[in-house]
């Protein structure tokens, strides 16, 4: 396997150029916290962080190694200068729908819960995603019993005046072992400022020159 090549997105601040409130909330709420793509040398840390969650379904060191490296684009960590990574969203683009971003896991250090972060990461992502990958749906699916994700998602939907749909994906039978939650899917958009966003960059290219890559979410 080679080694990855991080792909280090943008600070922060060229993300929201036009945002200096929140860019000056990022700063004043989490000082020494920079949402950053994750690198493969992160992947042991987010695992970590998965593991101490106690919620989240833990998977295998390496596939976040792995995802480290393939899904850097389509995920988030906020890492701390001298701690490494305190929270983190790993995500793909659907690849049957790849204006869709399936958020898998969201994690925060319990040190770090309750000020914000989950949110910050979710807007930073969703704006990243739009931007680079034209993403204006976002997915996800919730155990009933997860109150904090319920709320972080639903809050999402809220802040950006998107429709939000909830259906049962995978039922409890689904599952090998017994007594698993069912996963709730949640659908997100289209996110009317990205779906704006898209609208305007196609408005921009001359219709005969215009070539579709993407297929509708
Ligand atoms: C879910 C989790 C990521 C939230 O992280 P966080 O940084 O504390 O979340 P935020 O501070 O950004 O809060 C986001 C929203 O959730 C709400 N929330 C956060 N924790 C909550 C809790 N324990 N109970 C109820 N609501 C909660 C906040 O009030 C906020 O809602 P608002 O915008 O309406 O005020 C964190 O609790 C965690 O890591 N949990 C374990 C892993 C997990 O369950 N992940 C989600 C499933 S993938």
């Amino acid at each position: 396997m080679t080694p990855a090549q991080p792909d280090r997105a943008r600070a922060v601040a060229d993300d929201f150029p036009s945002s200096p409130s929140r860019q000056r909330r990022l700063d004043g709420e989490f000082p020494g916290l920079e949402l950053d793509s994750p690198r493969p040398e992160d992947g042991a840390a987010l695992w970590r962080l998965a593991r101490d969650s106690r919620a989240l379904d833990l998977n295998s060191p390496y596939s976040y190694l792995l995802w480290c490296r393939d899904y850097a684009q389509t995920s988030i960590v906020a890492r701390d200068a001298s701690a490494g990574p305190v929270g983190f969203i790993t995500g793909y683009s659907r690849p049957e729908a790849p204006r869709t971003l399936l958020v898998w896991q969201v994690a925060v250090d319990h040190g770090q819960r309750g000020r914000g972060l989950a949110a910050a990461m979710l807007d930073t992502l969703a704006h990243r995603t739009g931007d680079k990958l034209g993403v204006e749906v976002i997915e996800t699916t919730v155990t009933p019993d997860n109150t904090a994700s319920n709320r972080l998602f639903t809050s999402f939907a809220e802040r950006h005046d998107a429709p939000l749909t909830r259906e049962v994906l995978f039922a409890a039978d689904a599952f090998p072992e017994a007594g698993h939650e069912p996963e709730v899917l949640y659908r997100i958009g289209p996110i009317p400022s990205r779906a704006a966003s898209v609208l305007s960059q196609t408005a921009a290219v001359p219709a005969s020159t215009t070539t579709p890559t993407r297929s509708s979410s």
